[in-house]
């Protein structure tokens, strides 16, 4: 059994990872930390989740019998708390930003906070496990990566090479549990409800994280543009991705052996046909993947759909604590999360 703990568990992805955890059949729960509940009872904050056990502050001190500890703080929070148990020996899944970027001198313009640990920063692990399986199986520290630029990576990552593409444009659209659970006047229900709308059009911090990624594995150098939006519904995003090939257009068919021969095996990865829509994917571990190839705009279209709280966060943290012990990467994540 892999003892494991959850610091921030009662956020949207601690709820959602807490609730995975307990139904994996190899897995014991330690602590649950929160500051706002601590001392309350795990099915009363939530009853949805029929998990036995109370919040706890968090100590490091107390978290010496945990193999692995997810950290579910925001951005900016986590780094600390990161050092802190890697320091005492632990192995870390940080589900924040904090150890996303490779480069130290990005975090004052993206984050607006100095990085401290640049040491730590060299040793994490981009947790994306289709694309960095072998390094996560041996990493300390994970990063898991962000919601948007899960599937926007699974989407672009096989075409790099074969395409060169000279410009990708990322539309990309999200559910309200995209923003944590803390509610402002954007994010208020009577503001979404039945509402549609963009935001940080230019800006948004997942550019440099998607940047960072498709510039590691590209040839050439690319344009990009990223554009969220917000959804009137709790879960899922869908990205629609133009890319301008800088060599000559390629068959629909092409693109789609592309991604088909990248993911052949993947449980999680599954590239279709007919347009995928955010219910496909809602509650699950999936990231469905679709191409259309627009010969009169010059541009290779990519549909790809997970749900953030699942692929985009939890679900894959729990995908990389699989492969760091060495067990079945599908273990746990077979149900609806
Ligand atoms: N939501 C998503 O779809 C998603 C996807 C991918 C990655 N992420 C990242 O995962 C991390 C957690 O996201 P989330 O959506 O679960 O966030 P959240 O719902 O806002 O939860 C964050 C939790 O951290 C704890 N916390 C500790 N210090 C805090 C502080 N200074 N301010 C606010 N909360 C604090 C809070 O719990 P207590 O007060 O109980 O301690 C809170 O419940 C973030 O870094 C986020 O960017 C989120």
């Amino acid at each position: 059994m892999i003892t494991a703990s959850i610091i921030g568990a009662t956020g949207f992805t601690g709820a959602v990872l807490t609730d995975l955890l307990d139904g994996h059949p190899q897995v014991r729960l330690d602590a649950l930390t929160s500051i706002s509940y601590a001392g309350r009872r795990v099915d009363e904050v939530f009853p949805q989740l029929r998990v036995d056990g109370e919040y706890v502050p968090y100590d490091a001190g107390r978290l010496d019998a945990s193999q692995v500890v997810f950290v579910c703080y925001p951005h900016a929070e986590a780094h600390p708390v990161v050092a802190e148990l890697l320091d005492g020996g632990r192995r870390v899944i940080d589900l924040s930003a904090d150890f996303r970027l490779r480069a130290a001198e990005l975090y004052p313009e993206w984050y607006g906070f100095s990085h401290p640990r640049t040491d730590l920063l060299e040793q994490a692990v981009y947790g994306l496990p289709e694309l960095e399986r072998e390094a996560v199986t041996g990493a300390r520290l994970v990063a898991n990566p962000g919601c948007f630029p899960t599937g926007a990576l699974l989407a672009l990552t096989p075409l790099l090479g074969p395409l060169s593409p000279e410009l990708v444009v990322i539309d990309a659209k999200s559910g309200l549990s995209g923003a944590g659970r803390g509610t402002t006047e954007k994010t208020h229900f009577s503001n979404v409800h039945d509402n549609f709308g963009s935001y940080s059009e230019v800006g948004h911090r997942h550019t440099v994280e998607i940047r960072q990624e498709l510039e590691r594995r590209a040839s050439s150098s690319l344009s990009l543009a990223f554009t969220p939006h917000l959804l009137p519904v709790e879960r899922g995003i869908l990205s629609t991705i133009y890319l301008k090939p800088a060599v000559e257009m390629p068959e629909q068919q092409e693109v789609e052996s592309l991604l088909r021969e990248t993911y052949q095996g993947e449980p999680f990865v599954e590239v279709v046909t007919a347009t995928p829509s955010l219910r496909e994917v809602q509650y699950t571990n999936h990231c469905r993947l679709a191409v259309r190839v627009d010969r009169d705009a010059g541009l290779v279209k990519l549909i790809a759909v997970i749900d953030n709280l699942v692929k985009g966060a939890s679900g894959q943290a729990l995908q990389n604590m699989n492969l760091m012990f060495g067990l079945d990467e599908t273990l746990g994540l077979e149900r609806r999360a």
